[in-house]
């Protein structure tokens, strides 16, 4: 155990020039962040299983590359429709293989389609919460290292309330909460919302409404939700919009290909420009916070 951990530590310190510097209590300073410019990082949740997280982050991350942005999609979803799955991608390693110092972080990541590059899901995710101080210095400055080279990172996590879904979005700058018309889609969509400020302190969530019938239908399940959540909980939703259920789309997963590329004039492939225009349009992330070590760091924090 204890030899797999130097070995993870030398493989990801040869990653870097130098030794992350360590502060007070396990912080970790990275060494540079004054030639770093901000990266986005989005986390994509939902309460309910199967309604669209992953055709979500996939299509969003390929609108961005489109818009000239570099994009890593994340998956942190261990169950079995997961990323590489989706889009017929076939891949040997993944975070456990960085953990246990076979590979870097670099290595790990594979090509996906239409410019998206894309760190397939692994029980790793589960053990970057259970990282020794050491082994968090590593992993951050792994990431840091990445930095240079990205615009927005986008983590597809898994439905509900699990632990290494909450870390994510407590982490991320941004939350998208996907929710459909369905009963127990919007109840555990408030359940997500209420747990994830009530005890993560994250108080500003995206709504997209996916599977709509119609851009109204959309808003009116925007409005239904956000007004019992600002009833009872203290969060602020923003309406990301919505992706009407599209035949399209349900055709490109079976073919393996994001709707994006499959149909690129389809409804929903629109829907997905115009929300990835959106995000063009958010508010850069300011000081600390826009920094990705900052949020792998955040990640480790109170786990
Ligand atoms: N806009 C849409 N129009 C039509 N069908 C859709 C749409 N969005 C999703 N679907 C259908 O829902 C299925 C589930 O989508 P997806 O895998 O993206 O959901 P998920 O939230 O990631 O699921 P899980 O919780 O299992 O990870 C798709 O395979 C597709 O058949
Ligand atoms: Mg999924």
């Amino acid at each position: 155990m204890l030899n797999d951990q130097a070995a993870g530590l030398r493989a990801l310190h040869s990653q870097q020039n130098s030794q992350p510097k360590q502060t007070e209590g396990s912080k970790v300073m990275p060494k540079s962040t004054s030639n770093q410019k901000p990266v986005r990082v989005i986390a994509v949740a939902s309460g309910k299983g199967g309604v669209g997280k992953t055709n979500v982050s996939v299509n969003l991350g390929i609108q961005l590359s489109k818009m000239g942005n570099r994009v890593l999609l994340m998956d942190a979803d261990m169950g079995l429709a997961n990323v590489d799955i989706m889009l017929g991608l076939h891949t040997q390693y993944n975070l456990s293989h960085v953990l246990d110092g076979q590979k870097t972080l670099r290595e790990v990541i594979i090509e996906g389609p239409g410019g998206l590059k894309i760190i397939p899901a692994a029980s790793g995710v589960k053990r970057m919460a259970q990282l020794n101080a050491m082994e968090n210095a590593g992993i951050i400055n792994a990431f840091s290292e990445l930095a240079d080279d990205l615009d927005v990172l986008l983590i597809d996590t898994a439905a509900g309330i699990a632990d290494s879904v909450v870390s994510f979005c407590r982490a991320a700058q941004e939350v998208i909460v996907v929710v459909t018309d369905e009963p127990a889609s919007i109840t555990d969509a408030y359940a997500l919302i209420k747990v994830l400020s009530r005890d993560y302190q994250v108080s500003r969530f995206r709504l997209l409404a996916n599977m709509a019938k119609s851009p109204a239908h959309g808003r009116q399940l925007f409005e239904k939700l956000s007004k019992v959540t600002e009833q009872f909980l203290d969060v602020s939703i923003d309406y990301f919009g919505a992706v009407p259920y599209d035949q399209s789309l349900k055709d490109a997963v079976q073919k393996q290909i994001p709707v994006s590329l499959y149909r690129p004039s389809s409804l929903a492939a629109n829907a997905f420009e115009n929300m990835a225009n959106n995000v063009q349009r958010w508010p850069t992330p300011k000081g600390v916070s826009g920094y990705l070590q900052f949020f792998v760091e955040n990640l480790f924090q109170g786990n």
